[in-house]
């Protein structure tokens, strides 16, 4: 079977099992010749970046009916989006998330560019997300990699070699199979085809659109593809966090660095995260207490393991780091996720007090 047929094939399937997403444009938008709107397609890229479909429709919904408009999100207040992206995780994405609206909104006139390499200048946007943007939003003939993207490649060509190293061969089979005409509807079946059916274990290939061609079905190893080379285990870092409750019920936060590790995130002040046990560092003289337990939280690079301690301070307090944040300003949904894990411990602990 032909390239050309290939596409034909799975262009024929995504018309009736394309996924129901909040920002997909369905065929009859099409032909009305409203196509997506680029605005909402870059969104939901960047958001979608190492996060699944299921975590990231909420988010997309709440940032959309927040922010309707590109203009609407670069006018909004860095504390507030980084409130609204906490527990999705990369908080680099959202940083770069508003640099980017601020750069299309006021020097782009609103409009992101339709070219892939134009969108590559643009903070946040790299080789995956600039050819998304162009396919999908603009229809460009780009081609889109992501996990998805590769683990097709590898099963409908049988490509045995280990990923990293295959990435470029299967980015030149992608790029064969991509068609000039419906070039981002095809990048999006492809996707959907790795995300519902192409699956990383027990593939369904009875009902594949591409399961006559596929070699790697009928050499009888889809389910082994793509290989990979053994990855390094994660180091398990250790680290304390204080958390301050002052007698009004106002808490201890600090907003972090905006480089490094949850940068711009709110958090709780603590020691380092390092190898090896961590020498307390309070940012307040206080009767710091260890309510027991630690929270555990995995980082792309390592394993945390962070003690607590809490204590209940006097009004008269002075912290050295971080400020009081009145109880009524405190919306615990708006601290990133090993944050409100240690939140959650401690809350009970202190209310005993
Ligand atoms: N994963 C990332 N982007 C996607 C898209 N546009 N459609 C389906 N899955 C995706």
């Amino acid at each position: 079977m032909r390239d050309q047929q290939k596409s034909a094939a799975l262009l024929d399937w995504y018309d009736t099992h394309a996924r129901d997403l909040p920002w997909r444009v369905g065929p009859s938008k099409h032909q009305e010749n409203k196509g997506p709107d680029s605005y909402r397609v870059w969104l939901s890229e960047i958001m979608l970046q190492q996060t699944t479909v299921a975590a990231v429709k909420s988010y997309f919904e709440r940032f959309t009916a927040l922010w309707p408009t590109v203009s609407d999100l670069a006018a909004a207040e860095d504390s507030v989006v980084m409130g609204e992206w906490a527990g999705l995780g990369y908080y680099a994405r959202a940083r770069n998330l508003l640099k980017c609206a601020r750069v299309v909104a006021n020097d782009l006139d609103g409009h992101f560019p339709d070219t892939e390499a134009a969108l590559l200048e643009l903070p946040g946007i790299g080789p995956y997300t600039a050819a998304a943007i162009a396919a999908i939003a603009f229809d460009r003939p780009a081609v889109v990699m992501d996990g998805n993207v590769e683990r097709v490649m590898a099963r409908l060509f049988a490509i045995e070699t280990p990923l990293p190293a295959a990435k470029p061969e299967l980015k030149a089979l992608a790029a064969q199979l991509t068609p000039q005409a419906r070039p981002g509807d095809h990048a999006q079946a492809v996707m959907d085809l790795g995300a519902t059916i192409c699956t990383p274990r027990n593939p369904a290939c009875g009902i594949c659109p591409l399961r006559e061609p596929c070699a790697a079905r009928a050499k009888g190893i889809a389910a082994d593809l793509p290989r990979k080379s053994p990855k390094k285990p994660k180091p398990t870092r250790q680290g304390i966090a204080y958390l301050a409750l002052r007698e009004d019920g106002a808490w201890l936060l600090e907003t972090r660095p905006d480089k490094g590790l949850l940068g711009g995130m709110l958090g709780w002040p603590g020691t380092d995260w390092a190898e090896g046990l961590a020498a307390e560092a309070p940012p307040l003289d206080a009767d710091w207490h260890d309510p027991g337990g630690e929270v555990r939280h995995t980082f792309t690079h390592f394993h945390l393991r962070l003690a607590l301690r809490v204590a209940l301070v006097p009004m008269e307090a002075t912290p050295d780091r971080g400020a009081f944040l009145p109880r009524a300003q405190f919306r615990p949904s708006d601290l990133p996720t090993v944050m409100r894990k240690a939140f959650d411990l401690a809350q009970g602990s202190v209310a005993k007090d």
